[in-house]
């Protein structure tokens, strides 16, 4: 296996239940998954994440595991799930899964037996007390639904700490045996194939009074025991942190590269949309300046959405009314503190807007993610419960069910996006396949693109000195590659000048040729300086070339 292969790649979520229903039971499935391997690879995805699959009473999404060892049976089965590791590798792609440490469903046996009985040795597999006045200090993160994160067992006699739902109590990582629990738990998955894993709610492991039972350094002391184990028996793993946590809390979940390889970068993610929303990219360049470096090995990942809310927590309170307003101005667009909107109807269903905030997600340092749909700009559905609506069936094409599923419209898990601009009639696969300017297009030449230019995976960056900051612009450079990234923020045509004294990585490139990637076409020569004029929100990548001789 290539080293390092996640630095340049492209990662996609795909929740099995959404995406395409092989047995017309109304449910997305795994078979279902394999079947669309080929559009998948198509797209240029290296690299799967599925969110849970396993049995669960599915109050969380999923993210409430009853059993770590088993397919839930709306998914298919143990031998679907091989069957789709088997197809995926035939084609070059990974899968990695969730791995939901820090708490199981109420109703997984270990929480059963603990309640039942003070002696059960799975007592101790929970974090128990006789009052609810303990770790007053951690914050409550499902704030609509949540009052405490101590819940009341009636049969158990005491309360039970619970960071999310109360119906997902968290796992007691103090105890041995539940550390020991969870590497088997790594260990089987891996062994049937998978090639790592989406780490969930990984700061919340480990509670100490007066504290606010975040990043504690028992969590992190487990996590690089977790590490090494992967690394000792499945080298080629990669392991991705859902830590929501700025900068300077992010970087430990790295370590010396002996934490994990890569981890989200939550605070990115809101200053690409304040970039977009105000024409100005000081908030995103002032949280990368905030950024520490991180080992060569290690990777983040940039996402623009996901399954979740657009979180809102990783920015000041000022920031967070400003995006409230400009983005979720009904309330029932609003949930905990985020968003519950997808990003096609975040940004108007506008295609420059939509364009360009994957070109500057390209152009981060970091390894990209798509959330399954973005790519063809699906809508959402804001009346659905909690983040339902952003769950909705993939919309293949114009037909029944929007092609996901044969089953009666009733019977699907949920009802697929069919009113206003973003209905599947309007919006779906098949149209945008057939179209060679549609967003999926579009997209798919970004992704070839980016995959050509290691300096977009692999290289650093450095912030281009512009005259404003209306328009995003940064440098990026790897192995004697050089590329310049100009994105227009406005809907104003903006002129910007390159120049190449003023920026260190740019100063050997003086005569140098720019030759436009996604254009194609040469863009004029650093002579002593290089003008670009960029419509309204349109970005160009520039790759420097020495002898002037255009292409290579
Ligand atoms: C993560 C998941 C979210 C889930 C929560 C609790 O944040 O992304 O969907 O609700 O963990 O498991």
């Amino acid at each position: 296996m290539a080293p390092l292969w996640y630095k340049n790649a492209l990662f996609y979520e795909l929740p099995v239940r959404a995406f395409y229903d092989s047995n017309g039971d109304g449910h997305g499935d795994l078979a279902g998954v394999t079947r669309k391997l080929d559009y998948l690879q198509a797209l240029g995805v290296d690299c799967l994440w599925l969110p849970p699959i396993y049995p669960s009473p599915l109050l969380d999404g999923g993210y409430d595991i009853a059993d770590y060892y088993g397919i839930h049976p709306d998914f298919g089965t143990m031998a679907d799930f091989k069957q789709l590791l088997t197809e995926a590798k035939r084609r070059g792609l990974r899968v990695i899964a969730d791995l939901v440490l820090n708490h199981t469903s109420a109703s997984h046996p270990w929480f059963q037996a603990a309640r039942a009985d003070r002696a059960s040795p799975y007592r101790d597999y929970y974090v128990w007390n006789d009052t609810d006045q303990r770790y007053q200090a951690a914050r409550i993160i499902f704030l609509d639904t949540e009052t405490s994160n101590w819940a009341w067992d009636q049969t158990a006699g005491q309360y039970y700490w619970h960071r999310f739902y109360s119906s997902q109590p968290d796992l007691n990582y103090d105890n041995p045996a539940v550390q020991a629990e969870m590497l088997n738990v790594l260990k089987f998955w891996l062994d049937q194939g998978l090639d790592g894993f989406r780490c969930d709610a990984v700061p919340y492991l480990i509670e100490r009074e007066g504290t606010n039972c975040e990043n504690l350094p028992e969590t992190h002391k487990f996590i690089k025991t977790v590490r090494n184990f992967v690394e000792t028996h499945y080298p080629d793993c990669v392991l991705l942190a859902e830590a929501n946590q700025w900068p300077h809390d992010l970087r430990p979940y790295f370590g010396d590269n002996d934490e994990f390889h890569m981890a989200f970068h939550f605070p990115v993610m809101p200053r690409i949309f304040m970039a977009l929303g105000r024409g100005d990219a000081s908030a995103l360049i002032e949280i990368l300046k905030a950024t520490p470096a991180i080992p060569p090995e290690n990777q983040w990942c940039t996402f623009l959405r996901n399954h979740d809310e657009l979180t809102l927590e990783m920015v000041t309170d000022a920031e967070r009314l400003w995006m409230w307003r400009r983005y979720a101005p009904e309330p029932r667009m609003r949930l905990n503190l985020g968003i519950r909107r997808r990003l096609a109807p975040l940004l108007g269903g506008d295609a420059r807007q939509l364009e360009l905030a994957n070109a500057l997600l390209f152009a981060l340092p970091g390894t990209p993610i798509f959330y399954y749909g973005d790519e063809i700009g699906m809508g959402d559905n804001i009346w659905l419960p909690d983040r339902d609506g952003l769950r909705t069936p993939f919309q293949w094409d114009a037909g029944p069910n929007a092609g996901f599923s044969s089953a009666a419209p009733e019977q699907l898990y949920a009802p697929v996006v069919a009113e206003g601009p973003f209905s599947y009639q309007r919006v779906n696969l098949a149209a945008q396949l057939a179209d060679s300017q549609s967003l999926w297009h579009r997209l798919r030449r970004l992704v070839t693109v980016r995959k050509a230019q290691p300096v977009f995976g692999c290289g650093e960056y450095e912030f281009l000195p512009l005259a404003g900051a209306q328009v995003f612009g940064l440098a990026r450079r790897h192995a004697g590659e050089v590329v310049v990234a100009l994105h227009n923020l406005t809907a104003e045509p903006q002129r910007v000048e390159i120049d190449p004294s003023q920026t260190p990585c740019l100063a050997s490139w003086q005569g140098a040729s720019a030759h436009d990637l996604v254009a194609e076409r040469a863009a004029g020569q650093l002579r002593p300086t290089l003008t670009q004029t960029l419509g309204p929100y349109s970005y160009c990548w520039l790759k420097l070339e020495k002898d002037g001789a255009g292409p290579p």
